[in-house]
């Protein structure tokens, strides 16, 4: 039995699908969850090797201390860090940490470091819009901005979500699935809640899912019980995501089958990521 969710995040899951989307034509999408190792790098990484096949101009905004999106993107130099974009939170100063990645022209960073967890700690009275107004008019260049998550809901995901028009939240196929991904579902209400009506969920994604192992389909199954139709495509475990990630590549440049089915999944999160944001989607 699915764990019962709360009847605000009932309420919620119908209004934000239900709710029309903005006719501006950028996407800024938070990938967020509650635990950590679920796959959230793995699918900003997979967003963007799918967008840069498309040529779609896209912004990494690494959000985690981990900085691995930054590892996986390998920039030539990164001068400035979205810790220091943060500490300055000057209106449009994040232009000045964007740095090219090795990906290809359309793929561009905000690079991380590990003094981000600094920035996690100094909590104040609308701290949580520093990244939003740091990012004032630099979204505006970008068809796609995808912020990657640390392993939490706090001050930097919150940061994320205030930053953001959509959220996508990452689950594993686990016992503890549709509680996870209820408490984010609640972090992205409390934002709109508080002042960002217009933040939209974008779905639920299950990722890492082996579909012959009857635990990962009863536990989407789960997931589809408490969520709906707010639950995506699930993303299959494919080694491929690790080999090429391994080699600092976007898994749509790695050569084997099980890139290439990896590669369709990740096009497939990118039409959703990008339809969300068009002004005829009810
Ligand atoms: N679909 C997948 N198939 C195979 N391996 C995967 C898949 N998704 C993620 N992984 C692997 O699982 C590990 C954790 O993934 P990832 O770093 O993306 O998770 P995360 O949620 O960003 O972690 P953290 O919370 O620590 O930032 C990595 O080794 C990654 O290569
Ligand atoms: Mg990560």
């Amino acid at each position: 039995m699915p764990p019962n969710l709360g009847a605000g995040v009932r309420h919620f899951l119908i209004m934000v699908r239900s709710s029309a989307a903005p006719a501006d034509t950028t996407t800024v999408l938070s990938v967020l969850s509650l635990k950590g190792g679920v796959g959230k790098t793995s699918i900003v990484l997979g967003l963007a090797g799918a967008a840069e096949e498309r040529g779609i101009p896209t912004l990494v905004v690494d959000l985690d201390p981990q900085a691995n999106a930054t590892s996986a993107l390998d920039p030539v130099a990164a001068p400035y860090s979205v810790s220091d974009v943060l500490h300055d939170a000057r209106a449009g100063v994040a232009a000045e940490a964007v740095v090219n990645s090795c990906w290809g022209p359309s793929v561009q960073l905000i690079p991380s470091e590990r003094a981000l967890e600094h920035r996690a700690a100094e909590t104040a009275p609308g701290s949580e819009r520093r990244l939003r107004t740091s990012m004032l008019g630099v979204a505006s260049g970008y068809r796609l901005v995808l912020i990657d998550c640390p392993p939490n809901l706090g001050e930097l995901t919150r940061n994320a979500l205030y930053a953001s028009d959509a959220a996508l939240v990452v689950t594993e196929p686990s016992f503890f699935a549709v509680q996870s991904a209820a408490q984010a579902v609640d972090a992205i209400e409390v934002a709109r809640a508080s002042g960002h009506e217009s933040l939209r969920l974008l779905g639920i994604v299950a990722t890492r899912i082996r579909p012959r192992f009857a635990e990962h389909r009863y536990r989407l199954a789960e997931l589809r019980e408490a969520f709906g139709d707010a639950v995506l495509e699930p993303i299959p475990d494919r080694t491929a995501i690790q080999q090429a990630q391994g080699a600092c590549m976007p898994v749509q440049r790695w050569r084997s089958a099980s890139a290439k089915a990896a590669a369709a999944s990740f096009d497939q999160l990118l039409d959703a990521a990008l339809t969300s944001s068009e002004p005829t989607r009810k």
